[in-house]
């Protein structure tokens, strides 16, 4: 029993999020949270919109809306689609905040304090023809590392190396595409990270069980050597700047944006509920007794392995860094890049409304991009749901609770005694489940999903061949103890599926009449296949699962812009 804090990169306000962002952070989250709660841990999963910064302003402006209200807008519908998404966050609070905006100030004074702040006047780059100046990722260029051509100026995003615009050939503003830029002068805050660069380092390099894609992109960065970093910005929208002289300034996006990890939590606690104490600093100061497990695609690693911890540790005070960080490569669509402004992938609202959240859930999470980028396409989607969630894990349920229903009534069946087949049957299931139990705790998520189906085909496997149909014509107790263990299978499903495919296994537990709540987790399976006893009453389920057909694959590639026949398909 511990405590488990769990925060998901904050997905940016502006438009709906796409597949591949669900399963690099928040997806990924849940899962680990549902998982984590269930085998008696305390946990904490907390999320949020990451409000500022010029998208949100350029995306409020095309809406023609004031970008207070587009955000409140907007994080609604975000908000919305996650419980969709049957995501548990407990709390999904916005980095506009008023608790995010004095955090944000706490840590620059913190950090002004210890002589790690440095005010600068600073050339910027100015669009004469957008009348503004441009933020850093709204210049964009050739990469001055690797030659990818439509580099921003805050990062490239194919090499992921971080950038100043003034790096960029080719400069053009993002906005109107015009480069008829000028360099003006303008001030600004600097964060002395070449001062923490040892401090940064030690703390990465005590990190000993990271996975490879994120220790390996920390220290590639470090290895390049720290540079001061800017942290405020000529903008309207964001947390504004607590200094003379800085008035119409706010903070960089990347400065508040993972102090708002900290601020949706003190949100969360001043949510309570009357009556409720909710102590968010025992989770963030001098925090010992907490574990914190951060989730990430690998653009963000940067930012949360160094300039984040240079933040918490510059300040001089005991906040808590990550103990974990979950990194993740991109899922691709077709092979090539899910892309907004193109319209090209499937977006998640989009998503919800052709399938339930579990299809796309279980079909993520089987396919996570943990260590590769992996694909999407329809037919591998389809592929995935028809053979898994349908004719293997819907199947079982449906023909033993049919079966059972129809010759022995609604309730399990009384009689005989398990045999040697129960006993094979509980062996497997028990290596099973433990792999299973191990995968989830160590994020592994593909592997997580495999056991989860492998449980699913032991069932269809010993259902076949005990074939309870056959038994029943000359030994109707032998059919009751198949059918009594195959009915506690399909509990045991409904528990060990909910981390992964919450909404079904919760159908599936209220048609099984199971009692364990969330916060529990299976260990025995000779226990498990005995939990439910003769007699306990169940309802048939419609069928949990539809499947796809081939004629509507055909359809939604077209819809949503796959090539089938191409190259990327599956
Ligand atoms: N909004 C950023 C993205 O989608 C992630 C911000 S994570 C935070 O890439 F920690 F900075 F909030
Ligand atoms: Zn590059």
């Amino acid at each position: 029993m511990a405590k488990i804090l769990i925060t998901s990169a904050l997905p940016y306000i502006n438009g709906i999020k796409h597949l591949g962002n669900l399963i690099g952070s928040m997806l990924s989250a849940d899962v680990y949270a549902r998982f984590m709660r269930a085998a008696g841990n305390t946990v904490l999963f907390i999320c949020a919109t990451d409000e500022h910064g010029t998208p949100a302003e350029i995306a409020a402006h095309e809406e023609g809306l004031p970008v207070e209200e587009y955000c409140r807008k907007q994080h609604e519908i975000q908000a919305q689609i996650y419980r969709d998404f049957a995501l548990s966050f407990d709390y999904f609070g916005r980095s506009s905040s008023p608790q995010n905006h004095e955090l944000t100030n706490h840590f620059y004074h913190r950090l002004d304090d210890a002589g790690l702040i440095e005010e600068r006047a600073i050339a910027q780059v100015y669009s004469i023809d957008d009348g503004r100046f441009l933020p850093d990722r709204y210049i964009t260029g050739t990469c001055p590392h690797c030659g990818y051509p439509n580099a921003r100026g805050d990062q490239c995003e194919n090499c992921t190396r971080l950038l100043e615009p003034t790096d960029l050939k080719d400069a053009r503003s993002a906005i109107s595409g015009s480069s008829n830029l000028e360099v003006r002068e303008t001030k600004h805050l600097f964060l002395k990270l070449p001062v923490l660069a040892d401090r940064v380092e030690a703390w990465i390099d005590s990190q000993k069980d990271w996975p490879l894609l994120v220790s390996s992109i920390a220290k590639g960065w470090l290895k390049e050597g720290l540079q001061d970093r800017g942290i405020t910005r000529d903008l309207k929208w964001g947390v504004p700047v607590d200094r003379p002289g800085f008035e119409g300034k706010v903070f960089y996006v990347w400065f508040d944006a993972p102090i708002e990890y900290i601020g949706a939590t003190k949100e969360w606690a001043d949510a309570a509920p009357p009556g409720e104490m909710r102590d968010w600093k025992a989770w963030w100061y001098d925090a010992h007794d907490v574990r914190y497990v951060e989730f990430m695609a690998k653009d963000n690693v940067p930012f949360h392995t160094v300039s984040f911890p240079a933040t918490i540790l510059g300040s001089g005070e005991p906040w808590k860094l990550a103990d974990y960080i979950k990194g993740f490569s991109w899922l691709n669509f077709y092979g090539g890049k899910f892309s907004t402004s193109q319209k090209r992938g499937i977006f998640l609202d989009q998503a919800l409304a052709e399938y339930p959240s579990d299809y796309w859930r279980y079909w993520l999470l089987a396919n996570a991009p943990e260590t590769d980028d992996t694909s999407f396409t329809f037919g591998g989607f389809a592929g995935v749901c028809n053979k898994d969630l349908a004719d293997t894990f819907g199947n079982f349920v449906n023909r033993t609770l049919r079966f059972c229903s129809a010759r022995f009534g609604d309730a399990v069946p009384a009689g005989g005694k398990p045999g040697p087949m129960e006993g094979e049957l509980t062996a497997s299931v028990q290596t099973t489940l433990d792999r299973y139990t191990a995968a989830l705790g160590a994020m592994q998520l593909r592997r997580a999903a495999e056991a989860l189906r492998e449980l699913w085909v032991l069932g269809n496997v010993y259902i076949d061949r005990a074939a309870p149909w056959t038994a029943i014509k000359t030994d109707k107790d032998r059919a009751a103890i198949i059918l009594r263990t195959a009915i506690n299978l399909a509990r045991l499903y409904a528990i060990l599926g909910s981390p992964i495919i919450p909404d079904t296994c919760a159908r599936l537990r209220e048609a099984l009449g199971v009692t364990v709540g969330d916060d529990y987790w299976p260990n025995d399976a000779a226990a498990e296949l005995a939990a439910l006893p003769a007699g306990h009453a169940f309802s048939v389920p419609p069928p949990l699962f539809k499947k796809i057909a081939p004629e509507e694959v055909v359809a939604l590639a077209a819809r949503y812009g796959g090539d089938e026949a191409g190259e990327g398909a599956a």
